[in-house]
């Protein structure tokens, strides 16, 4: 069984202030799943944990992608999922360029892909963003 805090985000920068302060929590090899609906935060949440993580790169949502990758003392892997219906068809080795023991992984809408993803990585940590009025949004975090 594993154990969740919730947090209640008001800001951008509230939100980006928790993606540091899981950053500071991780290590090589270790990937976080980032879940929740368009425009709930997953990319400001990883852009905060990467600027932790000594990423001085814009970061933004990978959009002809699936993933980008950041220089940092340990480099930082960002994937988006979301336009991959099935990963049936996508070439295995995609997925080896982002994911690995050296790197820190990032991935919005792990969704379809999440078993595939777990060859490659292992689940450090899950990270779900709601909407909850205006600028405000839920932000909860398994452990
Ligand atoms: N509390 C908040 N947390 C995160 N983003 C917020 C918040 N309030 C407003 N926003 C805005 O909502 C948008 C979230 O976009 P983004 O992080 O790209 O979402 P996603 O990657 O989930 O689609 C940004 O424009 C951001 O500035
Ligand atoms: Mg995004």
């Amino acid at each position: 069984m594993s154990s969740s805090i919730r947090y209640r985000s008001h800001s951008a920068a509230e939100t980006e202030a928790l993606g540091a302060e899981l950053a500071a929590t991780l290590r090589a090899g270790d990937m976080v799943l980032v879940e929740g609906d368009l425009g709930a935060g997953k990319t400001t949440f990883v852009r905060g944990a990467c600027r932790a993580l000594g990423v001085t790169v814009p970061v933004t949502s990978p959009t002809f992608t699936i993933g980008q990758r950041y220089p940092a003392p340990v480099p930082v892997s960002h994937l988006d999922l979301y336009r991959l219906e099935s990963m049936d068809d996508e070439d295995p080795d995609l997925l080896a360029d982002y994911l690995g023991p050296e790197t820190i992984s990032f991935v919005e809408w792990p969704g379809v892909g999440e078993q595939r993803i777990a060859a490659f990585a292992s689940v450090a940590r899950r990270v779900r963003l709601e909407h909850a009025g205006g600028e405000q949004r839920v932000v909860e975090l398994e452990a």
